[in-house]
């Protein structure tokens, strides 16, 4: 089969090799487009110590071919989105069963796209934040993968105020047609904000920015801290401090809880797929590439040139 095989020169090389096979719980999936994502900039630039050459690929979408041990034969045929370790660049991928979610509805192209992010998206407004019909929200990296689905999905939840905030003023018109009432630049937070507090704060970036926002939460509001993307400096928060304005700090983690708990991630990934079929969630598709640019996809995505999410066509 072909696959992309990134190599110890940092390059991403078309190959042909022996296609997987499903060990025991596993689905064999062939694979028509896969998503691209931010990982595989960390995984390219060697963030990760996986011996090279292998396959790169954390998102894919398909038709399941071939089953292992324990999985139920008649889910050869279904249409699934897979969240996978690695692998997903390639005509055929092993994924575990649990985590190859029926597309039910969705169109192959989103599928793919709806990669990690939309999941994630989902748990942080529904389970972990727990987003009622009437609070407010405010989302970090507002425009980026998880912010863009986040909002879309807060306002489907019921909240009734959204607002965001984005690296430069360029990103708010952007950010605007996912359902965000107010966007703020990142400069102008938290001062721009006035006296407005929110029940519930995502926050992906860290450091000063996870302290001020904090400050900005109401009574009984929780901020959920899922990222590091400006700096992985500690953060010093006094929890007597926190207890006495009711406010509460969470955090949530896809990639454990895919492995501690997957049946709860897939739970979601469902409940999601349910949400972008039905037209309440749109994942913003800007780019597709042929498996053989996977290289400039991902420098692409590294450079910042990409806006929403892009995609590779494989089958
Ligand atoms: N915990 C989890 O389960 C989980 C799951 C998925 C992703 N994540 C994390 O969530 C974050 C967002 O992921 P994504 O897929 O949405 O990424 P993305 O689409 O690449 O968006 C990232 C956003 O981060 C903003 N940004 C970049 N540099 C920044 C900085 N120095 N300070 C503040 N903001 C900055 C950018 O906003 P502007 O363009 O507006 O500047 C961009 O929109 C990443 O850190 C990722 O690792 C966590």
């Amino acid at each position: 089969m072909k696959a992309v095989l990134l190599d110890t020169d940092d390059q991403f090389h078309l190959a042909e090799i022996d296609p997987p096979v499903p060990g025991s719980g596993e689905v064999a999936i062939q694979v028509a487009y896969a998503g691209v994502q931010w990982g595989d900039v960390l995984v390219r630039d060697g963030h990760f110590p996986i011996p090279r050459p292998f396959v790169p690929g954390f998102e894919a979408a398909g038709r399941i071919v071939a089953v292992g041990a324990g999985v139920d034969p008649a889910r050869v045929g279904e249409e699934v989105t897979a969240l996978i370790g690695g692998g997903g660049y390639a005509e055929v991928v092993v994924a575990p069963a649990v985590l190859a979610v029926a597309v039910a509805g969705l169109d192959v192209r989103t599928a793919a796209a709806f990669g990690w992010v939309t999941p994630t998206a989902y748990d942080l407004i529904n389970t972990v934040a727990a987003v009622r019909p009437g609070d407010s929200v405010l989302i970090h990296a507002a425009a980026g993968g998880v912010g863009s689905l986040a909002a879309q999905f807060a306002v489907a939840a019921g909240a009734a105020r959204v607002a965001g905030v984005v690296g430069n003023p360029g990103q708010v018109d952007y950010a605007r047609q996912f359902g965000y009432q107010e966007v703020f630049t990142r400069e102008d937070f938290p001062d721009a904000l006035g006296e407005q507090q929110f029940d519930v704060i995502l926050d992906p970036i860290g450091g000063p920015t996870r302290l001020a926002a904090l400050e900005r939460l109401a009574p009984h509001g929780r901020l959920v801290a899922y990222g590091n993307i400006a700096t992985f400096e500690p953060v010093h928060v006094s929890v007597n401090d926190l207890l006495m304005h009711g406010r509460s700090l969470l955090t949530y983690n896809s990639n454990l809880l895919s492995q501690t708990n997957p049946d709860r991630l897939a739970d979601s990934a469902r409940r999601a797929v349910q949400l972008v079929a039905d037209g309440s969630v749109r994942i913003d598709i800007t780019a597709e590439y042929p498996l053989a640019d996977l290289g400039t996809a991902v420098a692409n995505l590294a450079d910042g040139v990409t806006r929403g999410k892009s995609i590779i066509r494989i089958g």
